[in-house]
């Protein structure tokens, strides 16, 4: 039985092994010495630190193996887990299927379809010999303001705690009698992660990593019970947030960290950090890094995200248990938990890469997956500038048709932050497989119907009677963590240009590909439909099959559209709610025969 093991191992460790299991270091300064002179426990590519080329699983997959062979190379050869945002699909590496990031999934409610979605991307990330995925955030987020929002499946609870589902799709179904116990099913799943704990949603004003001021019954019914299902479906780590609750670092949090979530919530996999999260546990003029280390595992965390400096955080860890400051049997605890996740989800006995994965990675059923996902993401919010006047589904026998819009060609806009990159991408270059919406309308269309693209046309493009109907593609440039930070919401310019030029002349449907409702007042009573397509990735198939009515739409919304950004916070079941498009609405339409 993995106890039996993990205790026989944990017993012969040396205190040097142990702090090296705590240690994730950064891929860029990990060779196969250095984790074997340090006994490190875990690499990780943080977002954007991807081998090149990112061209291939091979790549990838010879690269992790080359480090593990360091590991394995040790007295114990014990193996190293390695770490991924892979945040929607395996979204790291070229020609990977990209599912719509987690705030289009909240508008599917679709928690099979999430767990679906769990087990491709287990099957994309094990092809590039990776066992672990930073995934899912569970984060409620209240505040759209948040450059993390589209990270969040809802503003509601219950909607998020629905979807942990992905949680089992990426690791399996946990035994349902052994609540909190770490579970993996075997080479073929991947070790998932929620995160960010706890409240990482409900900062002030939506500012990343801020501070989350609500009191102990907010955090309780808001922002933890994801969590809850986390731990009930298994779930083998969980990250710590950045944000502090009211006023306290979460990194630093010894009530939330170990009463709460190991004792009372009974989570036996490991507490992981975030990234030199426990260097910011103390901040100039008083930093002080052994403090922050010693406040940082006194809490409760297990392995530490330590890019860059890890060699400094293994001396000061290793002086304060040798000095009693920390106690040996809290280091304990954290390699007692690693281990298990290692054992069980059998990485001694398969540490490399499985070469006959290779062919999982961006394979069609993914993409038909995908495909399935985009079209259930979609939310109809006009159809029609009366209720008796729908302009879609639209006919494929349509004539002539503008396409039109920064986003209409261009996979990188499509797919947002968290792409090949962390800030994501900018065009269709580095996003290699994949349809584009505007290639989808051009792939759906009856052939009688001429498509004519154009990114930012002027009134002489759409003067006249030129056009039976257009679709105007607009919305934000990708971004990630606080760069997405925003307190306007509005939709970059040109896009409103190109709406207003647009629907002034032709029937246009407008969509919308955005991490977040934004403000769409000042255009929505000239536009003829409109449809929220979050971040759909790379099937823009699946946006021209409801748009041409091969399927209805059923998306609902899974957050709150405000009116103006001056609204915010607000959340269905406020006060004042007052919103543009409440919390769940969502038009139908009957798919065409
Ligand atoms: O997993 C992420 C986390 O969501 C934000 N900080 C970096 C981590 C690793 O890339």
């Amino acid at each position: 039985p993995v106890a039996v093991r993990v205790k026989d191992l944990l017993s012969r460790m040396t205190l040097a092994e142990k702090i090296g299991q705590m240690t994730q270091i950064e891929r860029e300064n990990a060779t196969a010495e250095q984790i074997s002179k340090y006994f490190i426990g875990s690499v990780l590519s943080g977002g954007g630190s991807v081998p090149a080329p990112q061209a291939s699983a091979l790549a990838w997959a010879s690269m992790v193996d080359g480090m593990q062979k360091g590991a394995l190379s040790t007295r114990l050869g014990i193996p190293i887990i390695y770490g991924i945002d892979a945040v929607h699909g395996h979204n790291n590496v070229y020609k990977a299927t990209v599912f719509p990031h987690n705030i289009g999934l909240g508008a599917t409610r679709d928690p099979d379809l999430v767990k679906r979605i769990g087990e491709a991307t287990a099957l994309e990330v094990r092809a590039t010999g990776i066992q672990y995925a930073f995934a899912p955030c569970v984060a409620v987020c209240r505040d759209p303001r948040w450059g993390r929002c589209y990270e969040s499946y809802s503003e509601d609870p219950k909607v998020v705690q629905s979807l942990t589902t992905l949680i089992s799709g990426l690791q399996g179904d946990a035994p349902s009698n052994d609540v909190g116990r770490p579970y993996v099913g075997g080479s073929k799943k991947v070790a998932a992660c929620a995160k960010h704990y706890v409240g990482d949603g409900g900062t002030f004003m939506g500012i990343n990593e801020n501070n989350t001021i609500i009191d102990t019954r907010g955090l309780m019914t808001i922002h933890m019970p994801p969590y809850y299902n986390a731990v009930i479906r298994g779930v083998s780590t969980v990250m710590v947030s950045y944000s502090s609750w009211n006023g306290v670092k979460m990194h630093a949090n010894h009530h939330l960290v170990t009463d709460f979530l190991k004792n009372k919530l009974r989570f036996r996999g490991f507490v992981i950090s975030d990234w030199q999260g426990i260097d910011r546990i103390t901040s100039p003029p008083h930093k002080n890094y052994s403090y922050s280390i010693e406040a940082g595992i006194g809490a409760g965390i297990d392995m530490i995200m330590v890019p860059y400096t890890y060699t400094e955080f293994i001396d000061d860890l290793t002086s304060q248990v040798e000095n009693k400051i920390i106690p040996m049997s809290r280091i304990d605890d954290a390699v007692y938990r690693i281990l298990r996740v290692k054992f069980t989800m059998g990485l001694f006995e398969s540490p490399f890469s499985d070469p006959s994965l290779a062919g999982e990675l961006g394979k069609q059923e993914h993409r038909e997956l995908a495909r399935e996902a985009v079209r259930k993401s979609l939310v109809l919010l006009k159809n029609g500038k009366s209720a008796y006047s729908p302009v879609l589904p639209l006919p494929k026998k349509a004539g002539k048709i503008l396409v039109a819009g920064s986003h209409a060609d261009n996979l990188g806009r499509q797919c947002g932050g968290w792409t090949i990159t962390w800030q994501g991408q900018a065009g269709n270059e580095n996003v290699t497989a994949g349809t584009t919406i505007l290639s989808a309308i051009k792939a759906t269309v009856d052939p009688s119907t001429t498509v004519v693209y154009s990114e930012s046309p002027d009134s002489s493009v759409v003067a006249g009677d030129k056009y039976d109907y257009a679709v105007v593609v607009v919305g934000e440039a990708p971004y990630a963590e606080g760069f997405g930070d925003n307190l306007n919401l509005t939709i970059p310019e040109p896009g409103p240009s190109v709406i207003q030029t647009v629907c002034k002349s032709i029937k246009c449907v407008v969509v919308l590909i955005s991490g977040r409702p934004l403000v769409v007042g000042p255009y929505i009573g000239g536009i003829d439909a409109f449809v929220a397509a979050w971040l759909p990735g790379t099937e823009g198939q699946g946006v021209a099959d409801v748009l041409f009515g091969d399927y209805g739409f059923t998306g609902k919304l899974s957050r709150t559209w405000f009116k103006s950004a001056d609204q915010l916070p607000m959340n269905v079941g406020d006060a004042h709610y007052d919103p543009l498009f409440p919390f769940g609405f969502g038009l139908t339409t009957e798919a065409q025969k």
